[in-house]
């Protein structure tokens, strides 16, 4: 096997894969490869580094996606960001939001491979961790199989040999980018011809990836498979992930013995002055379709936003859902 880093990531996800959701979903796996929110070049060059940059230790391996198309900007920031000890960074070439369209960004630069070349070999030049590129499969009328090699060719010969591919295109004028999430036809075939065609190149599949089942039958055909929208919103998928899709040998972690391994973290936070929300907003889903499921999400809800809520609100939450299941009854539920 030629590539092993991105066998299976967690996507790069706005205002959801923060670093607290990142710390949680590391109790799930520990070999997955997590991807920040986009940050743009800017933001990491004049902003709050400490709040937009911040990472624990545990969150390893973990990659830092930017948004920007200045060659110069782009390079400053990512050399910041290796110098913060990022495993990876990412260029976003998959964005469609208007705004990102405004600063030239995003889905738009699908259009100009000359300059996300640029872009890429700036980036590499700068600093010493590998600089890889997430895109779609076109945009607007520009989505014939020849644009989209055209595009992955131009930006390979700049060094980059790792593209996630959302199988998608993505419409410019006329979709939100939730109906760009939604909206054009997957077609994941495309990206396993790419594989075919260039099988130099590390090529990880993104969009409409559910189980560790479809996972697996995806990476017949590709290097790595990427899972969004899934592992947020019914994360307990992330515990098959280290006994299936990398071999680990052990038992998978229950939903209980997970979010009991978060409180030190949440209570490093809460002593940090942050509120208890900000952690458990990434667990609510991590009962999904369990007989205490519900009870579990309202329960966080409604009181775990409170500014006074302190550890015992998670505790409680945890001894409501496990109430009565032990292990066995835990993996027969999974
Ligand atoms: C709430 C949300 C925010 C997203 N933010 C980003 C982002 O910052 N950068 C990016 O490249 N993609 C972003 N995406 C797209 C995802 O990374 C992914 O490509 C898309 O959801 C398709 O994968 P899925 O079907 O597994 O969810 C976002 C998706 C969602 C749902």
């Amino acid at each position: 096997m030629q590539y092993q880093a991105h066998r299976f990531c967690v996507a790069p996800m706005m205002d959801w894969t923060d670093r607290h959701c990142r710390v949680f979903h590391r109790q799930l796996t520990k070999h997955a490869l997590l991807y920040t929110e986009m940050v743009t070049a800017d933001a990491v060059i004049h902003g709050d580094r400490a709040r937009l940059l911040g990472f624990s230790p545990e969150e390893h391996p973990i990659a830092l996606q930017l948004g920007g198309s200045n060659p110069g900007k782009l390079a400053e920031a990512a050399r910041i960001a290796s110098d913060l000890g990022y495993d990876e960074i990412n260029l976003n070439v998959g964005c469609p939001s208007d705004r990102v369209q405004e600063g030239r960004f995003g889905a738009c630069l699908m259009a100009e491979p000359e300059l996300v070349a640029s872009c890429v070999a700036a980036m590499r030049a700068s600093q010493p961790a590998p600089v890889t590129v997430k895109c779609r499969i076109g945009i607007d009328d520009q989505d014939e199989e020849a644009d989209f090699q055209r595009f992955i060719d131009g930006v390979a010969a700049a060094g980059c040999t790792t593209f996630v591919v959302h199988a998608r295109k993505a419409w410019l004028k006329g979709l939100s980018p939730k109906e760009n999430r939604e909206v054009p036809p997957l077609d994941h075939a495309r990206v396993y011809r790419l594989k075919a065609a260039r099988p130099d190149l590390e090529i990880v599949l993104n969009g409409g990836i559910e189980t560790v089942d479809q996972a697996q039958a995806h990476l017949e055909h590709v290097d790595g498979v990427m899972l969004g929208r899934a592992a947020y919103q019914n994360p307990y998928v992330l515990a098959e992930v280290d006994r299936t899709i990398f071999g680990e040998a052990g038992d998978v972690p229950t939903r209980g013995e997970a979010l009991t391994a978060l409180i030190p973290y949440a209570e490093v936070h809460l002593r940090n002055g942050g509120r208890l929300s900000n952690v458990t907003r990434h667990v609510l889903g991590l009962y999904h379709c369990q007989p205490r499921g519900r009870a579990f999400r309202r329960l966080l809800s409604e009181e775990a936003t409170r500014s006074s809520a302190g550890i015992d609100v998670l505790r409680a939450a945890i001894e409501l859902a496990e109430s009565g299941l032990n292990r066995e009854d835990q993996s027969r539920a999974a």
